[in-house]
């Protein structure tokens, strides 16, 4: 079931959302060569808990960390620890989820560690950009599929891989509700997208094939091809006028008319 939220709850997840962006914003400035994975996650949850919000993957399924923290060929829920060192080149992705009141917020973005090749740079890029046709498309009447359709098509067209096996998702109270988001699909099949349905969108693009393995710690997910991925997430809610408002990303204006 999918759970619609009323404008107190919109404004609710505001806090959560404006509160992410900020702790997403330290940790991007701080990432620096010669740093590890770790530094970068106890320095999230510090910021996260000294906001009085929890850090909302710390125990999630016994994931032992606040971020994930995915550098080059790793999609997702790459776990931080000392013995990872981020280096010149790399391309990191960081993941990041907290609870503010009882209201989640959930986002990710990837960077470049110093200089990186103009072919990593562009997949970033591209990923993002990938987002934001997504997003223009979350409007109320609009349907489900035309989210995912906007995403592939996209990134499809530089050739690269759309990652399936992983998807967006519904948040709010829960970290994961309904419906969940794929980042491909048919322009105006799905679910009906309504004013009140707050979701996670989340491209997971990589440079070579979409399909994706598992590595033997159970959490930190690889491209099968040893190609290098991208992922880009904000928690986005269709608000009271019907239009996509990014909650992780405050003041952010979609540029040219949703739709
Ligand atoms: N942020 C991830 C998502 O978008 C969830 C991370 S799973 C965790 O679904 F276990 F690492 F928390
Ligand atoms: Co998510």
């Amino acid at each position: 079931m999918i759970y619609l939220k009323n404008s107190q709850q919109i404004e609710c997840m505001r806090k959560s959302g404006a509160l992410l962006y900020d702790v997403l914003c330290r940790l991007r400035e701080a990432i620096k060569p010669g740093m590890s994975t770790a530094e970068l996650d106890v320095y999230a949850e510090q910021l996260i808990r000294k906001h009085k919000a929890i850090p909302s993957f710390l125990d999630y399924n016994g994931y032992p960390a606040s971020i994930c923290a995915s550098i080059n060929e790793e999609v997702v829920h790459g776990i931080p620890t000392d013995k990872v060192i981020v280096k010149e080149g790399d391309v990191l992705s960081v993941d990041c989820g907290l609870i503010l009141d009882g209201w989640q917020a959930d986002s990710a973005f990837t960077v470049g560690v110093g200089k990186i090749s103009p072919e990593n740079q562009q997949l970033i890029e591209v990923t993002e950009e990938s987002f934001f046709k997504g997003v223009r498309k979350a409007v109320n009447g609009n349907h489900l599929g035309d989210i995912g359709h906007a995403i592939q098509e996209y990134a499809e067209s530089f050739g690269y891989g759309v990652i399936r096996d992983l998807t967006g998702h519904g948040i709010g109270r829960n970290m994961h509700e309904e419906p969940s988001v794929p980042n491909f699909g048919r322009a105006g099949h799905g679910v009906r997208l309504r004013a009140g349905m707050a979701l996670a969108i989340e491209p997971m693009i990589a440079l070579g094939d979409y399909h994706v393995a598992e590595l033997e710690d159970g959490w930190t997910i690889v491209t099968e091809d040893s190609s290098v991925c991208s992922h880009y997430e904000h928690t986005v809610i269709i608000n009271e006028k019907g239009l996509p408002e990014l909650l992780t990303y405050p003041g952010f204006a979609l540029t040219e008319e949703a739709q």
